[in-house]
């Protein structure tokens, strides 16, 4: 039977040498993920080792206890944000942390499930404007792409996806709009095409719509703000000679 993919590690050689886990040492991982990072540290850290895996979504947390079972003495898993990493901590009476690991952004398991809302691929287009990584919030992208207004979403475009057509997309989501609500990523998606000319679609190497889509899933989960509030957090908590590794791309 063919295995599903939940995620691919990235830089894992590079992490680890830059994370230097050593036996009995205490890590945390704050975007747990499949548990593909956390599985190469705890095989360094050993049995006396602890490591701390924060993920906001449900989903991660299920598939890592499955795929780090072999480690549960040595993992905690908490279902949560890293934004409350040092409250995290206090409360499992841990203090002193060798190494904090941050692989920032989705994991291909939540870019995979169309119904998410993260999708640009075909199956995905029915999908409601979603693009939540905790299902829990309220907030989505829907409510973004219906009720910002035209400055606050342009500024999102050319800020955040760095969207050369950000001003012109703005503006026919605001057109869209006045007539009905945009539901789903394919009504979306018609949108981004409209505000583009044909030559910029044709000409980008990845999809024409990541930038506009990246912006949003960056919004609805407050990527930026989040990770500004919790890399001091992170330096607090690590003892000296600590190391902190954040993978962004
Ligand atoms: C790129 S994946 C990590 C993959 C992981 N390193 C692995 O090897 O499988 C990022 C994960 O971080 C989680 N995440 C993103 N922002 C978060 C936040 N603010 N708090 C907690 N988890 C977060 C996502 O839900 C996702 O599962």
């Amino acid at each position: 039977m063919e295995e599903k993919v939940f995620h691919i590690p990235v830089l894992p050689k590079e992490t680890i040498e830059f994370l230097s886990p050593a036996p009995g040492e205490i890590f945390v991982d704050c975007t747990l993920g499949g548990g593909g990072h956390a599985e190469k540290i705890l095989k360094r850290i050993g049995p006396s080792g602890k490591l701390v895996g924060i993920d906001c979504d449900p989903e991660a947390i299920r598939e890592s206890q499955k795929n780090l079972a072999r480690f549960k003495d040595q993992v905690i898993f908490v279902n949560d944000n890293f934004i409350n990493l040092k409250n995290i901590l206090q409360n499992l009476n841990i203090s002193g942390i060798d190494g904090i690991l941050f692989d920032l952004g989705v994991s291909w398991h939540q870019l995979e499930t169309p119904e998410r809302g993260f999708s640009l691929k075909e199956k995905g287009m029915d999908a409601s404007l979603d693009m939540r990584m905790n299902p829990a919030q309220q907030f989505k992208a829907y409510d973004i792409v219906n009720f910002y207004p035209e400055k606050k979403l342009r500024e999102l475009f050319f800020k955040l996806g760095e969207e050369p057509f950000g001003g012109k997309i703005a503006r026919e989501i605001i057109r869209a709009r006045d007539r009905k609500k945009i539901k789903t990523c394919g009504e979306l998606l018609d949108l981004i095409r409209r505000a583009t000319p044909p030559d910029y679609r044709f000409s980008r190497k990845g999809h024409w719509a990541t930038k506009t889509f990246r912006a949003l899933r960056m919004e609805v989960n407050q990527e930026l703000p989040t990770l500004e509030e919790t890399l001091p957090q992170a330096l607090e908590v690590l003892k000296p000679g600590g190391r902190l590794v954040v993978i962004s791309f």
